[in-house]
């Protein structure tokens, strides 16, 4: 009965939100971690770097970005004729607030020249301290662009590991780390393994090293779901947080997908409702702004990163 009551409300806000994005000439875009019904009534779900690139080339007047606050704030310093809303204004991610960039700049001045590659959860004042930026699908490719050693790579130390590992490379590691994939630990995997001996581990680099090397894929959330799509295999024991189940389900009807862990939920994540997104539609706040002058300069971080 409860859960009949909840699915007619949730239809009944997923009509308002509809009739509202028209009147707003908005569009939703929703990060692979939100709320099921979230993502469906998103126009464009994706990973980050998905999500951004859809910020930068969207017409529509309004964009109410459903993920966390480096997301709307990339969406403001890429579109900033663009109405930005991100409709919990306290959906941050402690990751991205491990680092500031006052504590950037004194690390510039005690190592000269070093270049700063800048994982895009982070603020637009740290970005606009870096000299490019990256995601988790593209982390391997920025620093292959970029010659020589010198390179401090912020703030996910995972991240960090994992592209340096791949590539050969000694980099200067920040030391953040995802509170969320941080829960997940090698025993989760380990347990997991046994009770779905058949299925394929496949986890997201923020998960710590040891977890990593457990894998057998390791990749962004669009990669996740794109390794689980051309698998042969059909079960998947997944190390990353749990609202990428919804896509997998969708794109994977076939296929079983066991959480690594039940402790992989992000509370940001997962704080912007529905109702929320109907809020902010109707008074089109919390609005995202990002200073001119910090603008600017994160806006070449990411267009580097864009361009590659
Ligand atoms: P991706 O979607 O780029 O894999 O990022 C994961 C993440 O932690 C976003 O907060
Ligand atoms: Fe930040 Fe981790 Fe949550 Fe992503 S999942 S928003 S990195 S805390």
């Amino acid at each position: 009965m409860t859960h009949k009551i909840d699915e007619e409300m949730l239809q009944t806000l997923a009509g308002e939100v509809k009739a509202l994005k028209k009147e707003r000439k908005a569009v939703i875009l929703a990060h692979y971690y939100q709320r099921p019904e979230v993502q469906d009534i998103a126009d464009f779900v994706g990973d980050s770097l998905q999500l951004s690139q859809q910020a930068a080339k969207t017409d529509a007047e309004v964009i109410v970005f459903c993920g966390v606050h480096f997301m709307a704030e990339s969406a403001a310093i890429l579109s900033p004729d663009k109405v930005v809303l991100l409709p919990e204004l306290n959906a941050g991610c402690p990751m991205a607030d491990m680092v500031d960039a006052e504590a950037l700049r004194a690390y510039k001045k005690r190592i000269p020249g070093v270049r700063i590659v800048c994982y895009v959860n982070s603020s637009a004042e740290v970005k606009a301290e870096s000299d490019i930026c990256c995601t988790s699908s593209n982390a391997v490719k920025v620093i292959q662009s970029l010659q020589g050693d010198d390179i401090l790579f912020i703030p996910d130390e995972n991240l960090g590991r994992y592209a340096a590992k791949i590539l050969g490379r000694s980099l200067q590691l920040w030391p953040g780390y995802c509170k969320t994939h941080d829960r997940l630990t090698k025993e989760d995997i380990l347990k997991a393994r046994k009770e779905h001996p058949l299925a394929k581990v496949i986890v997201h680099p923020e998960c710590r090293e040891d977890i990593c090397q457990e894998a057998d894929y390791i990749g962004s959330t669009a990669g996740l779901i794109t390794y689980a799509q051309n698998s042969e295999n059909k079960e998947f024991i997944v190390g990353t947080e749990s609202g990428i189940l919804h896509r997998l389900h969708q794109v994977c009807p076939d296929k079983e997908f066991y959480l690594a862990s039940e402790r992989l939920v992000c509370p940001n994540m997962k704080s912007t409702t529905l109702a929320k997104v109907r809020d902010a539609l109707k008074t089109l706040s919390p609005r995202i702004t990002v200073k001119e002058e910090i603008r600017v300069r994160a806006k070449e971080a990411l267009d580097r990163m864009l361009a590659l």
